[in-house]
Parts: C-alpha cells; sequence; structure tokens
C-alpha cells in the first residue's frame, strides 16, 4: 500500500507534493515558455468571447472556492463583470442569462449533480458554458460548449489538494487569455505573469518540505483545538475558506473562513486563547488592512497562526508560530498559501489519527442531489 501511495502514509499527502507539476502540466503547451504569452483551445470562439458582457462561475466545495478567486483575477484584468454561485443555489434561483453570459463550470470530477444541473440550465437559457474538470470525457465535458482540462492526473484523497492547484492555474490561464483577446492588459504584463507561472512550479517544489516542518512543529501546540478560524483578505480570502474547509474534511475540528473586515462584524466575539485563528498575511496591497485586524484579535488574547512573506520582521511580534513563504507577485500568492494551508490540515488530522484519505460522511464526487 505505501508503494502506490509512493511512500507517502497518505494519498492526499503524496497528492500535496505532487503539486509542482501538477502546476507544470496545467501550464504545459499553454504558456509559450520563452516569451510567457498564453494560447488556450478552448472550443468556444474568440468572437464570442470577445462579445461577452458578463461571467458567471458554479461549483461546489473546492471547486467554488477556485471560482471566488478567479473573480478577483476577471475583474481586475478583463475588466468584466462576474458572478460566483454554489451549484446548489444557481440551479434554482432565476437566472438572468443569455448569449452575452458566459457561464463557466468548475469540478474535478465532471460529475457533481448540482454544477451538471447548473450547466444544463446555464445551457437552457443560451449561455454558452465552458466547463473547467480534470476528468477527461466527464459528463460535463460532453455537455459543454467549450472544456478547458485542468491535467491534475486521478486525485485519490477525497480532501481535494492537486485538483485545487491545478483549478487554480487553468482560471489564472483563462483569465490571462481573456485580458490578451479584449486587449485589458498589457501583452507585457500579462507575459510577466505567464512566466512566473512557469518559475512558480519550481517555488513550490522549494516550500513544501521546509513548510511541511514549520507545521509539524507548530501543531504539536494546537491539535488538541476544537475549534479554528482562518481569516484572509482580498485574494487570500477563499484560500482561508479553503483552509478551514479542509481541515474540518479530515479533522473534525470546527473551522470556519472568514473575511478578516468582517471579524468585527460577528466572530470576534468568539476570540479567546482556546481558538486559534490562521491568519494569511503575505505581503500584498491588503497586508497593511489584514495587519490591523491581527491586532485586534493579538488584543482579545486571541493565539495566533500567522502565514506571512520572508523577512517580514512585524509577524515575529505577534507570534512565534510562523510560516514563511518566499516573495511572489501577488496574484500568484494564493497558490503558494495553499501549501501551509492543506499541509496544516494535514498535519493535524494524521496528528489526531483521523482517517486522512476516507474522512466519514464524505464522497470523492457527489452525483445525487
Ligand atoms: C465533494 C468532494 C470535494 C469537492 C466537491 C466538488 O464534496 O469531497 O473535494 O470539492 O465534491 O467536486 P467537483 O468534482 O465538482 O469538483
Amino acid at each position: 500500500a505505501m508503494a502506490e501511495k509512493g511512500g507517502f502514509r497518505h494519498f492526499m499527502l503524496k497528492e500535496i507534493f505532487e503539486q509542482p507539476l501538477t502546476l507544470r502540466n496545467t501550464l504545459s503547451g499553454r504558456v509559450i515558455p520563452d516569451t510567457g504569452a498564453v494560447q488556450l483551445e478552448l472550443g468556444i470562439a474568440d468572437e464570442s468571447l470577445k462579445k461577452l458582457e458578463r461571467i458567471a462561475l458554479v461549483a461546489c466545495g473546492t471547486s467554488w472556492h477556485a471560482a471566488l478567486l478567479a473573480r478577483y483575477w476577471l475583474e481586475k484584468w478583463v475588466g468584466i463583470p462576474v458572478e460566483v454561485d454554489i451549484a446548489s443555489e444557481f440551479r434554482y434561483r432565476r437566472l438572468l442569462l443569455n448569449e452575452r453570459v458566459l457561464t463557466v463550470v468548475i469540478s474535478q470530477s465532471g460529475e457533481t449533480a448540482d454544477t451538471l444541473a447548473g450547466l444544463r440550465q446555464a445551457a437552457s437559457l443560451g449561455s454558452p458554458v465552458l466547463a473547467i474538470c480534470n476528468v477527461v470525457g466527464s459528463t460535463m465535458t460532453r455537455e459543454a460548449d467549450g472544456v478547458l482540462y485542468t491535467h491534475a492526473g486521478p486525485e485519490i484523497g477525497v480532501a481535494s489538494t492537486k485538483a485545487f492547484m491545478s483549478q487554480m492555474t487553468a482560471l489564472l490561464l483563462f483569465a490571462l487569455y481573456m485580458s490578451q483577446l479584449r486587449g485589458t492588459l498589457p501583452l507585457s504584463g500579462q507575459k510577466r505573469l505567464g512566466l512566473e507561472l512557469i518559475g512558480l512550479a519550481e517555488t513550490l517544489n522549494r516550500i513544501i518540505d521546509p513548510v511541511r516542518r514549520s507545521v509539524q512543529r507548530i501543531i504539536e501546540s494546537y491539535y488538541e483545538a476544537r475549534d479554528f478560524l482562518f481569516v484572509g483578505r482580498g485574494l487570500n480570502y477563499p484560500i482561508a475558506l479553503e483552509g478551514a474547509l479542509k481541515l474540518k474534511e479530515i479533522s473534525y475540528i470546527h473551522a470556519e473562513g472568514y473575511a478578516a473586515g468582517e471579524l468585527k462584524h460577528g466572530p470576534i466575539a468568539l476570540i479567546d486563547p482556546d481558538m486559534p485563528v490562521v491568519a494569511l498575511a503575505p505581503q500584498d496591497s491588503s497586508y497593511p488592512k489584514l495587519m490591523s485586524n491581527v491586532q485586534e484579535i493579538k488584543a482579545r488574547q486571541g493565539r495566533l497562526i500567522m502565514i506571512g512573506t520572508e523577512g517580514d520582521t512585524q509577524l515575529a511580534e505577534l507570534t512565534p508560530d510562523l510560516i514563511l513563504l518566499p516573495k511572489a507577485d501577488e496574484n500568484l500568492l494564493p497558490l503558494l498559501c495553499t501549501i501551509p494551508a492543506q499541509l496544516l490540515a494535514y498535519e493535524i488530522a494524521a496528528r489526531r489519527g483521523c482517517d486522512v484519505d476516507q474522512p466519514r460522511n464524505l464522497a470523492k464526487s457527489v452525483t445525487v442531489e
């Protein structure tokens, strides 16, 4: 059994470690290595992509977190309005869709019942549908007008890790491609991001082991907690949600992800030494605001685990429990921050003796409503 897990104790850990390769596979043939230019074959005519007035992103679970993240990139680079929906809500709303609205369904399996129903609803209203899927030939890929495969390879662990990495990467490529088509981002900026994405595989490769060691040291004094809060702002808010989801899925610890600016509207009432807070605090444009939210947590005796940037000396004044990541373009930071978020959940669950690969009550793909 160890052999099929490549020497790792669990499939989830193997899949976390595979992510540098996953990133490369998702980029392969789509970013020109010398120039950084993005080329995609989406199966939807460029002419109709140019005329779009809005994009609707639809997904469940971890795939929904990838959708939340994509909204920031698409709005920023393409300047197009984006709505993001949980598929089980989307399918029953009165949908205001037409041929000028692109519906993008995001699904690892391509079989999730609610997401598939959302695809069908959108198609029936004349909305062109793009499926971002991992499983080749899955139902969504057959029914959508266009497909962007994520190429993560088979994912065995029920808690999604490398598939999430590949979804974020595919959505980044899609946003860059759209900005290229519509001329909304200078080509130089777009190519620089393409090249940085290629370089990110090497960065991920370099950080996974040291991040894991930091996480292992830190969790010794946290793994028995009953509740956890994950906070982030901007691009790292969806990663806070994903960190909390991973933790509850596999360790059965109650965890919530929150936009840090929303703490004062409720969750701050919960802060005490018994509820650890994981703060995603890399040095991006939302950093100053995030740090003032963290000060409020600190002032209420909150215990902090902080995920930040190497060389940031302010963090050590707040907590000894730091996980430091290298500097990167702020648009790519969520991909980096995902690694410690996944490893925190994994190491805590393993330390608690949980069945990491087969968590109770959960299925890899939910094909009934
Ligand atoms: C299940 C899985 C999750 C996954 C979600 C959506 O709940 O346990 O890991 O994120 O379904 O699955 P999909 O295949 O549509 O991405």
